[in-house]
């Protein structure tokens, strides 16, 4: 018997239900104000023609207020698998056209099939928050629905890359899970990401405060760190997952999206000679500097707003994919502290768990002093990096461009932290710690003795700076691997990426090391 039309008419009335999600009054609304539904959020990410919707028929089972008469299309979340710019990618959005985007049960389900997909198949996730947060409705099924959306989080974390868009609420527990994925973007437009809001707030400690400085877009940008990229629109932040994609592999077990160019360029570049400094009190371009190295000036800062006196991001080097590390002096004058030691330990975690190498740009001229900073633990975050840098494998390149003082120096992956190769500019200065400290601390006496402290003073630092603050001393006792001319750092960087891509090093087993967190 051939297939019956109404047979046909029925699914098709139903699929249509799904696909339209809250309904097209609502989408009109979102479109009005600029926002694009779970579906075309989706559409944005994946090449034409490529998206595969799971789970796209599942329905809630609560039975409680009334719920079990009411059906709500696709349970309030779109999910499935596509290509972006050829890679395969797991994705899902909530819908915030039904029911607020809330989580039940099945919506948890759903969600968790597009997880569990990614891990089974080594696909990237990318994860568009828009919801109200628990099902109000559901109760603890909710909560569970949660826990198992976070369980799956921690299982893909460091398997697969794992990329959240803040693109609505996301309140309460919900934040967590976008906190335990690799990078959060979040839209300046309609997204909110908090634990407690203004309201609680206020209710609980009597303080008045606005979303914005509790869960806007800036402030965990700049502020708490949550947030690593900010967008305007969901455009925008849909085009920000598709730059991370681009620079990253699928999963652990493949290498990054090198694209090597067919032999290294050896030309110097005069205008890195022009970037570097000599005089330890001026700032230096480490921007600039970075964007030098890059193919094309092309870098995507990651955390560009927060703990800005550490520079991460990505780039390509004659097509190799790097992450890379550097001291920005225009910003507590490149010092490490607190926020810079999270930010950077970080990075460089996420580059070694996906076989990215780490080139670390040195100007450091130590850690930052201060009671906040101590009381506030830099000694535990500060080890992060010594930590972080320590247990990654993958190729390691440090160029020591100035100040390369004290712990600092160690903790922005010096040799004994296992660089592979360690440049220094002849600007490098490689000591215990600045002259001026040195001379205070060693010439105490004399400078009190002086008959002119300042002109002592002068001689002293002159003589410190001309014997300890050069990259020579290093040099001579085997810390560094070579000393270059500032104009060849992108080349001689180029070759040795090169040379290291079949890097292999071996660790003792065990379970898992204890990072100082
Ligand atoms: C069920 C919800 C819901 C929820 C929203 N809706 N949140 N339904 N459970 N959590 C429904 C509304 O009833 C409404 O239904 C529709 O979604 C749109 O919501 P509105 O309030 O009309 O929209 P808006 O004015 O834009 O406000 C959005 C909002 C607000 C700020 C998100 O809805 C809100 O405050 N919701 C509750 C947020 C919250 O406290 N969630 C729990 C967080 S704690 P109709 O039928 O009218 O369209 C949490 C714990 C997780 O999530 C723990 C995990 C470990």
């Amino acid at each position: 018997m051939p297939l019956d039309a109404k047979v046909l008419d029925a699914f098709r009335e139903r699929k249509k239900k799904v696909l339209v999600g809250g309904g097209e009054k609502k989408a009109e609304e979102r479109h009005e104000k600029g926002l694009l539904t779970a579906r075309e959020r989706l559409m944005r990410l994946f090449q034409p023609d490529t998206f595969q919707e799971i789970g796209a028929y599942v329905k809630h089972q609560c039975t409680s207020f009334g719920m079990q008469s009411k059906d709500f299309p696709g349970d309030g979340i779109v999910v499935g698998t596509g290509y972006v710019e050829g890679k395969q990618v797991s994705a899902f959005s909530q819908d915030f056209t039904v029911l607020g985007g809330s989580l039940g049960k099945m919506h948890a389900r759903r969600m968790t099939m597009g997880m569990d997909y990614a891990l089974k198949n080594g696909t990237p996730l990318v994860g568009i928050a828009d919801s109200g947060g628990a099902r109000i409705q559901e109760g603890v099924d909710a909560l569970s629905g949660y826990g198992e959306v976070f369980y799956r989080n921690v299982v893909l974390s460091g398997v697969v890359p794992q990329i959240a868009i803040i693109a609505g609420p996301c309140a309460g527990g919900a934040s967590y899970s976008p906190a335990l994925m690799d990078f959060i973007i979040m839209t300046r437009q309609n997204a909110q990401l908090f634990i407690t809001g203004p309201n609680v707030i206020k209710a609980v400690t009597g303080r008045q405060v606005t979303m914005e400085e509790v869960g806007g877009a800036d402030m965990h940008a700049s502020v708490s760190g949550n947030v690593h990229f900010v967008a305007e629109t969901d455009r925008e932040a849909i085009d920000i997952a598709k730059r991370i994609l681009s620079f990253v592999p699928a999963n652990n077990s493949e290498d990054p999206p090198h694209r090597p160019t067919p032999a290294v360029t050896m030309a110097e570049d005069p205008g890195m000679d022009k970037l570097a400094q000599s005089d330890p009190s001026a700032p230096m371009d480490m921007h600039g500097i970075v964007r030098r190295l890059v193919d094309n000036g092309d870098f995507l800062e990651v955390h560009a707003g927060f703990a800005k006196n550490i520079i991460v991001g990505f780039g390509r080097v004659e097509g190799i994919v790097v992450g890379f590390l550097a001291n920005n002096s225009m910003e507590k004058a490149g010092c490490l502290d607190i926020d810079s030691s999270d930010k950077g330990a970080r990075f460089i975690r996420f580059c070694n768990a996906f076989n990215i190498p780490i080139t670390t740009l040195v100007d450091v001229p130590g850690f930052l002093p201060g009671i906040e900073q101590e009381r506030g633990g830099i000694i535990r975050h500060g080890a992060k990096m010594l930590f972080a840098y320590s247990s990654s494998t993958v190729p390691k390149i440090t160029i020591l461009c100035r100040k390369s003082y004290g712990g600092a120096y160690l903790a922005m992956c010096s040799q004994d932290l296992g660089a592979d190769v360690i440049y220094a500019w002849p600007t490098a200065e490689v000591a215990v710690m600045g002259a001026d400290g040195a001379v205070n601390i060693l010439y105490n006496r004399e400078l009190k003795e002086a008959d002119d402290a300042a002109a002592k003073r002068a001689e002293l630092v002159s003589e410190y700076r001309a014997e300890f603050a050069s990259p020579y001393l290093a040099a001579a006792r085997g810390y560094v691997t070579d000393i270059i001319e500032p104009s060849r750092t992108r080349s001689v960087l180029s070759m040795s990426l090169r040379k290291l891509m079949n890097k292999r090093e071996m660790r003792p087993p065990k379970k898992h090391g204890n990072i100082p967190l």
